[in-house]
């Protein structure tokens, strides 16, 4: 019996393994972002070529400030680099930018160029490059407990009235409406965790990992995951027809 393709609107990918990748070809930790950078562009043109809705790419956690001052300075300027470089690309491409994480505690450099990436990208309507970037799952979950609780306490909302959604609809995937749950979550470098990315969102995302570190994740690599995931069961808790 053929059995439909799953469909892949939003992929997330927590883009690992830069450091290693370059101590091991003897270069600083640095040089490993410099690459790691490039291969956003060559991932995010073939997530666009999929028909990927949403990618959603983590380059900094919230935990990733208590590296060496060097490297977070480093990790703070590509940004800057990475829309200087790159954003003649995303226009020609109709890309729209989104960040997400808690930008007002970005440096003003890095926090006024990733606001005019948004800006600039505002009107294009094809895929959505999200990048979590300061960003920490469980302080978003804390922001939308607050949130909430403001509402409870101003009268604005009743406590049986908050749902599941309203959660969901409190966290920096809201704006996606139906495509804010990843259907795929990609991470590289050959660590199996999920370091505060997304906890709510990936509820019945399908994982995959990755051997290679973030810049040597080719195309044909994500193509690769891809089709693996289009034949996956996605039960989703219930059972399949054929199985019953
Ligand atoms: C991922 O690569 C990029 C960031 C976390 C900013 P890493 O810098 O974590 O590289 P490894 O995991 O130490 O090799
Ligand atoms: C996760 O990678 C964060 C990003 C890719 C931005 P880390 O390298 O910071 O995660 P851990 O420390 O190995 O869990
Ligand atoms: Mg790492």
């Amino acid at each position: 019996m053929g059995k439909e393709k799953n469909q892949l609107n939003h992929l997330a990918i927590i883009m690992d393994g830069n450091g290693r990748w370059a101590r091991k070809r003897h270069k600083p930790r640095v040089f490993g972002h410099k690459e790691g950078m490039n291969n956003v562009e060559r991932i995010t043109l073939a997530a666009d070529k999929l028909g990927i809705k949403v990618l959603t790419l983590y380059a900094f956690s919230t935990e990733n400030w208590a590296r060496p001052k060097e490297e977070v300075a480093y990790l703070m300027n590509l940004p800057v680099k990475f829309f200087d470089k790159f954003m003649p690309t995303l226009m020609k491409n109709n890309v729209k930018v989104n960040i997400m994480g808690y930008l007002d505690h970005l440096p003003k450099a890095t926090y006024d160029v990733v606001k005019k990436a948004m800006s600039e990208t505002a009107q294009n309507t094809g895929l959505v490059l999200n990048f979590a970037f300061n960003y920490g799952s469980r302080k978003e979950i804390v922001s939308a407990a607050q949130e909430i609780s403001k509402l409870v306490k101003e009268g604005k909302l009743e406590i049986d009235q908050i749902t599941e959604n309203t959660i969901s609809n409190h966290l920096m995937t809201a704006k996606f409406g139906e495509y804010q749950d990843p259907d795929l979550l990609i991470r590289t470098s050959g660590e199996q965790r999920i370091s505060n990315f997304l906890l709510w969102q990936i509820a019945y995302s399908e994982l995959a990992f990755s051997e290679k570190a973030w810049p040597d994740f080719t195309e044909d690599d994500l193509n690769q995951f891809v089709e693996n995931y289009q034949t996956r069961n996605r039960r989703f808790g219930k059972v399949n027809e054929s199985d019953s």
